[in-house]
């Protein structure tokens, strides 16, 4: 399968349901590489289990290609697993060898298969041959730093049938601390013949443009930087195409993150979407000026209607250059909360 655009939204846990995807492809105007599910579980899949069936549910008008990603330790179930995958649409399904969480490594999943290598080599095959959409394979570099074995892990899936590689230069114990080491990827890279997509610490377009030119890296994740800028991507696109990076201004924060709130109120209840709201306008607002006082003035509102009027006001005076009134105002509304009904 061919992927026009080697920038691929990384898959993330509690962020990169349908709505987030979506409105990471209406910000960057459609140039998102690739669209990765948050990981789903293979015992949830093959169970029925609702909330795993519902982290399958995407818009096929926005989000293609598509990637869904399934994790779990069970051979056969995660064969089964992947078939539902496809059968809901899948463009790829990509196998997590990476998660780091007690709870999916303690049962042989996540980066626990990355231990388990003859485990992984046969469920890599079987599932493999149980679908016709390409299989993938996210890892990590190892379980920790006296056991950096990712190219060993990335030759046996190549071997076992893998067409795809995407290396998080972080070890398991590592967690999300410290740098992810892209020279781990550039290693993968060299010894694979499949291709090789990096992950980690990825910030900025020009970063993910630097990161792509290193020898054999096809591509470049981003994850916790789409959060903060679902833009990146069209801002890669555009100094790929030799253009200036698109700036963002106040009105088009706004207009991206109401569409963000309309597209997750289709999916998830009213009561959820503040929460919802609040993840995303924490990172977006991350270092803007006064953005602290937006976030403590917002994070007290308790509908969506309320926590827009702050984020609307904000943003319009950002872009008239009057946030230092704004300010004045948000302070005063906070020192002075309107009496309990
Ligand atoms: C909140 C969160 C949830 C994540 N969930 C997943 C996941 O479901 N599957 C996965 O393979 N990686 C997951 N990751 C790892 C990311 O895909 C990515 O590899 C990592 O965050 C490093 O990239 P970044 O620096 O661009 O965020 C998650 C990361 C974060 C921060």
């Amino acid at each position: 399968m061919h992927i026009e655009r080697p920038f691929v939204l990384a898959p993330m846990s509690g962020v990169t349901d349908s709505a987030f995807r979506r409105m990471c492809g209406l910000a960057s105007t459609d140039t998102v590489g690739l669209y990765v599910t948050e990981f789903i579980s293979i015992e949830g899949l093959t169970r029925a289990n609702m909330k795993s069936a519902a982290r399958l549910a995407f818009d096929a008008s926005v989000e293609r290609p598509l990637s869904v990603q399934i994790f779990g330790g069970e051979v056969d179930r995660m064969a089964s697993a992947a078939q539902i995958a496809e059968e809901g649409g899948a463009q790829i399904v990509d196998i997590n060898c990476g998660c780091p969480a007690p709870k999916v490594v303690k049962r042989g999943g996540g980066a626990e298969l990355m231990r388990q290598c003859d485990t992984l080599a046969r469920l890599v095959e079987k599932t493999v041959n149980a679908v016709k959409v390409p299989v993938t394979v996210k890892i990590r570099s190892g379980w920790g730093n006296d056991s950096i074995n990712a190219v060993q892990v990335a030759k046996m899936c190549e071997a076992a049938g893998a067409q795809m590689i995407c290396v998080h230069g972080r070890t398991r114990l590592q967690l999300y601390t410290g740098l992810a080491d892209w020279g781990v990827v550039s290693d993968v890279a060299a010894n694979v013949k499949v291709p090789v997509v990096g992950s980690g610490d990825v910030t900025t377009a020009e970063e993910a443009i630097w990161r792509m030119r290193m020898p054999g890296v096809a591509g470049v994740m981003i994850g916790r930087a789409a959060i903060m800028n679902p833009w990146i991507f069209g801002q890669i696109d555009d100094l790929i195409q030799g253009k200036p990076q698109r700036t963002v201004d106040g009105a088009e924060r706004l207009r991206v993150l109401r569409a963000f709130a309309e597209m997750a109120a289709e999916r998830i209840p009213a009561h959820a979407i503040p929460g919802r709201l609040k993840q995303v306008l924490a990172r977006m607002t991350k270092g803007m000026e006064f953005g602290s006082l937006l976030r403590e003035r917002a994070m007290r509102a308790h509908t969506t209607e309320a926590m827009f009027d702050w984020i609307e006001r904000f943003f319009v005076a950002a872009d008239a250059g009057e946030l230092d009134s704004w300010a004045v105002g948000a302070r005063f509304d906070l020192q002075n909360p309107p009496p309990a009904a």
